[in-house]
């Protein structure tokens, strides 16, 4: 790094909200532990948005459909990175930030740690470009807690049963180094993260997201008592 270096444009959160994403492997359990959370968060009054990335804006859908839905081969590596930055820095802007303005809580199924595990480590293009490549598509916003649920790539694989998309259809190993590549961010960043083994009953690995959460929502200034809008 030369002296010229700009700072690191990492900022926590946004506004007033809280923002929670839910990051792991295919058939993790993701989309379990959001709805588990963002329905105990409704019930104590907080305001919650759900997301999902790749595709929780009509554009996004749209990249979505090109990224995953295509044949193998039809995307390669780089325009497949570029498309899951700029699906990311649409949906941050349009959506992520003002919700965060708001006050809300934002629950994102996957983000900037999918790219930097699938792109970054398990397609080789490497953790700091895409990761910097990412932050640069969204200005430096990082969630304020991530949770990874850690799932090795067999137990993922008989979880998913069928396969629908291009992604999931690689092999074992890829899916074994998206894995080493997740627990590598959790590792350099420990207080960012609640790192939980996937393969725990659901209603004990929600406890274990909730006692996280609820040191944080007791910090922050959320808006309480508006009507969740979803994303
Ligand atoms: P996801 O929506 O979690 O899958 P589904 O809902 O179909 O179970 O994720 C879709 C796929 O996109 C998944 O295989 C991971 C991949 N992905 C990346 O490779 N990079 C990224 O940046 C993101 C957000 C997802």
């Amino acid at each position: 790094m030369s002296d010229q270096t700009p700072p690191d444009p990492v900022t926590r959160g946004g506004g007033r909200g809280l923002f929670i994403a839910f990051e792991g492997g295919d058939g993790a359990g993701k989309s379990t532990q959001a709805g588990l959370l963002g329905a105990w968060l409704t019930e104590q009054g907080y305001a919650v948005s759900h997301t999902r990335e790749p595709g929780g804006t009509t554009l996004g859908r749209q990249i979505r459909e090109l990224v995953l839905h295509g044949e193998d081969g039809s995307v390669t590596p780089r325009a497949e990175a570029l498309l899951f930055a700029a699906d990311r820095a649409h949906h941050v802007a349009s959506l992520v930030r003002p919700a965060l303005e708001r006050g809300h809580v934002v629950l994102t199924d996957r983000y900037l740690d999918s790219s930097v595990a699938y792109q970054g480590a398990a397609r080789a293009l490497g953790h700091e470009e895409i990761r910097d490549l990412s932050l640069w598509a969204v200005e430096g916003l990082v969630p304020d807690l991530t949770v990874l649920l850690d799932v090795p790539a067999a137990l993922g694989r008989a979880r998913r049963r069928e396969v629908h998309d291009r992604l999931e259809r690689e092999a074992d190993s890829f899916h074994d180094r998206v894995r080493a590549g997740f627990l590598e961010l959790a590792a350099r960043d420990p207080e960012r993260y609640v790192v939980l083994d996937a393969s725990g009953a659901p209603e004990e690995l929600a406890a274990a997201v909730r006692d996280r959460v609820s040191l944080l929502v007791a910090r922050a200034d959320l808006a309480r008592d508006v009507t969740a809008e979803g994303a």
